[in-house]
């Protein structure tokens, strides 16, 4: 889905807002760029009449099983005011649903590990890329949409270019 380039700006920004001072910068850079590719899947939730949260969805392959289809989820972003009132679970659960129509294994993220686990992802066999890096196991981990389809799946693997880089997954920053 390709976003027109006025709308990349409103969503670089909204992340920019969502993420602060510290991670916004590098957040909405990524977005942007993930914007730019049509593999993307980009779903926002409009409140007030102005877009308040926005999600992006870009494929992540299995090196030992590129027959699954799977998509990673990064970033996720919510406006400050309007963050704790479901908007996260809201653009999460329309991803789920607009993947699962187009035939999707599973999702994989890497975040906060409690703010996941109460939104249906759980610790998989399969590594992150630069796996070297990843210092929080429990912040990787997957929501099976396709039920029973990621049983005893595992391995390594890749995303796409724009998230192929080792600073997006180097947890040691942030210990
Ligand atoms: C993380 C974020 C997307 C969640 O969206 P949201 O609309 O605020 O969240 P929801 O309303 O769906 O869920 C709120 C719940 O998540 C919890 N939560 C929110 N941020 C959390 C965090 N960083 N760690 C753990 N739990 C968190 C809240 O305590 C609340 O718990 P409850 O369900 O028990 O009441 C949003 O806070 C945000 O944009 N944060 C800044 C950007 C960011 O950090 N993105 C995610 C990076 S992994």
């Amino acid at each position: 889905m390709k976003r027109s380039e006025k709308e990349i700006a409103e969503i670089k920004e909204l992340h920019l807002i969502a993420f602060g001072e510290s991670e916004g910068p590098m957040v909405s850079e990524l977005a942007a760029n993930l914007l730019a590719d049509p593999k993307t899947i980009s779903i926002d939730v409009v409140r007030d009449g102005k877009r308040v949260g926005n999600i992006l969805f870009s494929p992540l392959t299995l090196v030992d099983h590129p027959d699954k289809k799977c998509y990673l989820l990064a970033p996720i972003g919510v406006l400050p005011e309007y963050q704790g009132d479901r908007i996260g679970k809201e653009l999460i659960e329309e991803g789920v649903k607009q993947l699962g129509a187009m035939g999707v294994d599973a999702i994989f993220v890497l975040g906060y590990p409690k703010y996941y686990g109460s939104r249906g992802f759980a610790p998989t066999w399969v590594l992150p890329p630069f796996h070297d890096t990843l210092t929080r196991i429990d912040a990787w981990k997957m929501r099976e949409i396709k039920s029973g389809s990621m049983a005893e799946v595992g391995g390594k693997s890749i995303v796409s270019d724009a998230m192929m880089k080792p600073m997006y997954w180097d947890t040691t920053r942030r210990d």
